[in-house]
């Protein structure tokens, strides 16, 4: 027998009882007569004591233990004479009678504890040691009973969970797609799946009614801490539904889960149109844990002689609460410059501070006089004494995108962010198309299948180019802290719709065809009204535990570079191996 008990489960009314532990030595102290060592397994860790006097060939052997050392050891529960109030069993230790080393270890190559000394790159070469520090473990722990309690929550309402195949042809979600050659089809190639989008859709034209999978994606784009090249969907597909049904369905999932695993039971969740998000936020994501939302000025401050404001097509502020005081002019001077940095690319920053004493100051001052400068602290800003009005100008959609970059960095440095708080919002009402300048085509905002709203249907068949900037999409994205946790769409589910968006979006009739044919097919036989959406799994589970990082919750994930470190891939594969997939590359000799 490998174990009575586990490391984490014996306590004083365990007193007395003889057990047997399995686990990892975490640590080993020597206190001369004494040797005590700390057992770790997933369940926690357990105090053994070797004693000199009663057992001096044990304590020998556990002298040499080192980190690792995989052992077994029978004993008795004892009282602790120092109790340890941190730790679950630290009321008690193992007096162990007998000891065996199942198997030695290596010195690791760093601390496994909680806190570590080991970098990202040496932890995920070495996952699998990474992985027995707790936190990591209790991450992977969340995440399974964040799958469990998914599954719960939709197999009661009566979603079927349906696995589609990971060898598919592209589907369009934006990113470029991971591709396989096939051996058995000289020059031809499966695409991994983007998302299951047009199998959910397929599913619900073949009468499924209510689908579900936790499902592997794969979209070969660049990585950011909320993105991987494989991550995880929970990916929903309902029939016969409006865009309410699938918010209310998915709000309630949400709030079970959160109920659930975090004990947090949320309040309705507020909804915001697109046009409002950008207005107020400059994101389609906003963070609503605090508020600093953007005061649109173009029109006020114009007509005081300030030229680069008369000639702004668009001047915003925001108010950092209590920061006027705060912030010298050399405090500003650097504000200005982090603002400025390419990946930001403001032009300026424009000050008013409302000091604590009701002076006034600002940058701006020379052009707007104090009585001006006060009228607008109450009339505009809504602002108080020891507030600082912070201010961007010049092109709309660019610098609403620069405020939200200083909205979120005034947020996090003046600490407005409450931990543990979670503020979910609905936001609703995208456009279907995007303009793109560069490559002067539409592309879908969400994806092509997103229907319009049934009062844009007619204007998307009629409308000229304009009409189409301005259709609305039944699409919805669910934004939890500021992240994107989820998004989806009511579906075109008529062949012509769907083949018009197609040709909006640029797509020739036999582009659509060879792509697409096997949908626009399946909507000629019967496809019902239906819509869906898709939750980043990965993400829940990061911004639930409020982390912004994904990759702490994948067991086995990519590094920046889209590399997996412990396994070393991608890596070159064998000549006759290509030769075989009708692959010719040069490839490097060995
Ligand atoms: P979308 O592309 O919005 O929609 O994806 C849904 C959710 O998946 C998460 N996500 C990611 N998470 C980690 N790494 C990535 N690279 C990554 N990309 C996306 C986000 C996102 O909100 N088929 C549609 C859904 C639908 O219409 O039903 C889709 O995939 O949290």
């Amino acid at each position: 027998m490998y174990r009575s008990h586990n490391c984490g489960e014996l306590r004083m009314d365990h007193l007395g009882k003889e057990v047997t532990l399995s686990g990892w030595v975490q640590i080993g102290r020597d206190l001369g007569g004494l040797t005590f060592v700390d057992l770790r397994d997933r369940y926690g860790i357990t105090q053994l004591v070797f004693n000199m006097d009663d057992k001096p060939e044990l304590c020998e052997q556990a002298r040499k233990l080192g980190r690792e050392f995989v052992i077994r050891v029978t004993g008795t529960v004892n009282e602790r004479s120092s109790k340890n109030p941190n730790r679950p069993t630290g009321d008690i230790e193992i007096i162990v009678t007998s000891l065996d080393i199942l198997n030695a270890s290596q010195v690791p190559p760093f601390i496994i504890e909680e806190e570590t000394d080991g970098g990202d790159e040496i932890r995920m070469k070495y996952r699998y040691l990474d992985i027995r520090r707790s936190n990591v473990q209790q991450n992977l722990v969340f995440r399974s009973q964040l799958a469990i309690q998914t599954r719960s929550y939709l197999s009661d309402l009566g979603f079927i969970e349906v696995e589609t195949p990971v060898l598919i042809k592209s589907t369009p979600e934006g990113a470029r797609d991971f591709v396989v050659p096939s051996r058995m089809n000289p020059g031809e190639f499966y695409a991994l799946p983007q998302s299951p989008q047009t199998f959910k859709q397929i599913l619900m034209v073949a009468g499924m009614d209510k689908y579900f999978q936790i499902v592997k994606c794969f979209r070969d784009e660049d990585l950011r801490a909320d993105r991987q090249p494989e991550f995880t969907q929970i990916d929903c597909e309902m029939s016969f539904v409006t865009q309410e049904d699938i918010l209310n369905t998915f709000e309630g999932l949400t709030k079970h889960v959160f109920k659930a695993l975090k004990g947090i039971e949320l309040d309705d969740f507020p909804r915001m149109s697109y046009d409002d998000a950008m207005e107020k936020y400059g994101s389609d994501k906003p963070d609503l844990r605090f508020d600093m939302s953007f005061v649109d000025i173009s029109d006020r401050v114009k007509g005081f002689d300030f030229k680069v404001l008369d000639d702004s097509e668009y001047t915003v502020a925001i108010v950092a609460k209590g920061a006027a005081d705060q912030y010298s002019n050399k405090d500003i001077k650097k504000l200005t410059e982090w603002m400025q940095r390419p990946q930001v690319g403001a032009k300026g920053l424009i000050n008013i501070k409302y000091l604590a004493n009701d002076e006034v100051k600002s940058s701006v001052g020379k052009f707007y006089s104090d009585e001006v400068l006060n009228e607008w602290k109450t009339d505009v800003f809504n602002a108080e004494a020891g507030d600082m009005v912070l201010i961007l100008t010049g092109e709309k959609e660019k610098t609403q995108k620069q405020m939200n970059v200083l909205r979120l960095e005034m947020a996090d440095r003046l600490g407005l962010i409450k931990e543990g708080d979670f503020k979910p919002l609905w936001v609703v009402d995208f456009p279907l198309l995007e303009w793109d300048e560069e490559s002067e085509r539409f592309h879908a905002m969400h994806h092509p299948f997103t229907s319009p709203k049934k009062e844009d249907v007619q204007r998307m068949l009629n409308g000229d180019h304009e009409t189409m900037k301005a259709l609305r999409a039944d699409a919805y994205d669910l934004v939890l802290n500021g992240s994107e946790i989820g998004g989806g769409s009511i579906r075109i589910h008529d062949r012509d719709l769907q083949s018009k968006n197609f040709d909006l979006l640029g797509f020739t009739k036999e582009e659509a065809e060879d792509q697409f044919g096997f949908l626009l097919g399946a909507f000629e036989y019967g496809a019902p009204p239906h819509g869906g959406i898709a939750f980043g799994f990965d993400r829940l589970c990061a911004v639930m535990n409020g982390q912004s990082s994904i990759r702490d919750f994948i067991a086995f994930p990519k590094n920046t570079s889209g590399r997996d470190v412990m396994i070393n891939s991608p890596s070159n594969i064998a000549k006759e191996q290509l030769e075989e997939l009708s692959i010719a590359l040069d490839v490097k000799e060995e």
